[in-house]
């Protein structure tokens, strides 16, 4: 028997034994901290390391309450099994992977021709890790077809710059920064929070490597005037002879507008559209970490920025930024297209517009929001406060408490003193989850309401009478 505090000292310098048999919470990982800042000497048992690791991202957020990211949070089963099956392949391994170029080639084939490219066009594309990516790989290859222009007209190649709106995604803007165009940002205005014709007519020049269009802008979910952007080049070209390309950001809208806009010409229909990029991780439907860049015409692409490399075994020829990534998301992307059709991508889609529709549409009837994308054409709700005591980021953090994660902010530049709350859309996104972040998006307003109330009451006692 344990008595006094000599046995007590005893008890706990005596060295702890751990049985071989207990399961991963009564090893002796579980009773300290994990390593944070240096590697540990020694290892662990892989159900400690797996349960550690488990347990802690427990505390992110719930993907599938994430109102925020228009990335992709589910896949069905065989989408699944088939991206653990193809984990372990390096896209970059072509002539080890023939099949999975092929399977790239696939895509992009299919793209091209979702995107309208006309017959005569040679289109050439790449998988990318996301947007961003095949962005840069878009505005690049702008740039150096730029720069090949003005050198065979024997004209300088100093100044180059790139016209844009102020609703691009931040990613525009770290192509001019990173690779050294001036940027031609256009400030947005109020009530439109996208580009006009007009504005773009008054930026370009003869050193405008390309025009920069949102089809489904990650602020509002708008689209910028691309025809009538279109219009204008075609007139620059012919009267004053700068061929001016246009690259379309279809980061969200190239895998909406084709399924529910078909005869919206926004894309390789109109001449001066060269290149689009397009997520497929967003609305094409697979988990994170791929995109996709489809050009016109292999005439679009400089010869001098694909690399031919052969120390992987075979001739191959590369265009991208980075080297190694995974190939699965690249199959996952072909299983959707096989798996959905054309007519399986656009029941989805549907689905996701009438719910973005149904969310604003009972909004709006609160009285305590205005939806300010009132046109619905992309599965995005963006609402701002009318007239309360709370903001919309109170209102975020509040909504956080139930485990929505909804993102508040104000618009660019110009719309800037607008803040916001957006909501995005997703296939899993069902009726009824509808329903229940409609129900907690009111009980957090009357609950923040009343706080104001009782803020204003201990500052004001007079309110009281
Ligand atoms: C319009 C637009 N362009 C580009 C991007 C960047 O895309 P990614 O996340 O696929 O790199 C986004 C991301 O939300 C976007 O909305």
């Amino acid at each position: 028997m344990l008595s006094g505090k000599k046995d007590l000292g005893k008890l706990k310098k005596s060295k702890r034994e751990y049985s071989d048999t207990t399961t991963a919470y009564g090893s002796r990982y579980f009773n300290k901290s994990i390593p944070k800042y240096e590697m540990p000497k020694e290892g662990m048992p892989a159900q400690a390391a797996y349960q550690l690791i488990h347990d802690e991202l427990n505390l992110d957020g719930n993907p599938a309450l994430n109102l925020a990211s228009f990335v992709t949070t589910w896949m069905e089963p065989e989408a699944d099994k088939l991206m653990m099956e193809t984990i372990d392949k390096n896209y970059v391994d072509n002539d080890e992977y023939p099949q999975t170029q092929k399977i790239e080639e696939r895509v992009v084939n299919m793209l091209a021709r979702l995107f309208n490219a006309p017959e005569e066009c040679n289109s050439l594309g790449t998988a990318a890790i996301g947007s961003s990516e095949a962005i840069m790989l878009g505005l690049l290859a702008h740039k150096w077809k730029w720069r090949e222009r003005r050198k065979a007209e024997g004209k300088s190649i100093d100044k180059p710059n790139i016209v844009m709106g102020a609703d691009v995604h931040t990613v525009w803007e770290k192509f001019a920064r990173y690779f050294d165009v001036e940027l031609k940002l256009i400030p947005l205005q109020e009530d439109l929070y996208t580009i006009t014709t007009e504005d773009v007519a008054s930026e370009i020049d003869e050193n405008t490597i390309a025009v920069g269009v949102v089809v489904g802008t990650t602020f509002t979910g708008q689209m910028d005037p691309v025809g009538g952007i279109n219009e204008l080049l075609l007139e620059i070209k012919k009267d004053k002879g700068w061929d001016i390309p246009i690259h379309v950001d279809g980061a969200s809208g190239g895998f909406i507008a084709p399924f529910l806009y078909p005869d919206l010409e926004w894309d390789f229909r109109l001449e001066q559209v060269r290149s689009i990029n397009v997520s497929g991780h967003k609305y094409g439907l697979v988990y994170p970490g791929v995109g996709w860049v489809i050009f016109k015409d292999k005439t679009d692409i400089p010869e001098d920025l694909i690399f031919n490399i052969n120390y992987l075994g075979g001739n191959m020829s590369n265009y991208s930024l980075n080297f190694s990534k995974a190939s699965n998301t690249i199959i996952a992307q072909y299983y959707n297209f096989i798996r959905l059709g054309f007519q399986g991508y656009k029941d989805i889609i549907n689905n996701m517009m009438e719910n973005a529709r149904y969310m604003a549409g009972e909004l709006e009837k609160t009285g305590i929001f205005e939806v300010i994308n009132q046109e619905l054409h992309f599965p995005l709700v963006t609402v701002k406060l009318k007239n309360t005591d709370y903001t919309v980021f109170q209102l975020s953090d509040k909504l956080r408490e139930k485990g929505w994660i909804v993102p508040a902010y104000t618009l660019p530049k110009n719309a800037d003193d607008i803040a916001v709350l957006r909501m995005v859309i997703k296939e899993n996104f069902g009726r009824d989850m509808v329903d229940d972040f409609l129900d907690d998006i009111n009980k957090a307003c009357t609950s923040l309401e009343s706080e104001e109330k009782k803020e204003s009451t201990r500052d004001n006692p007079s309110l009281l009478y």
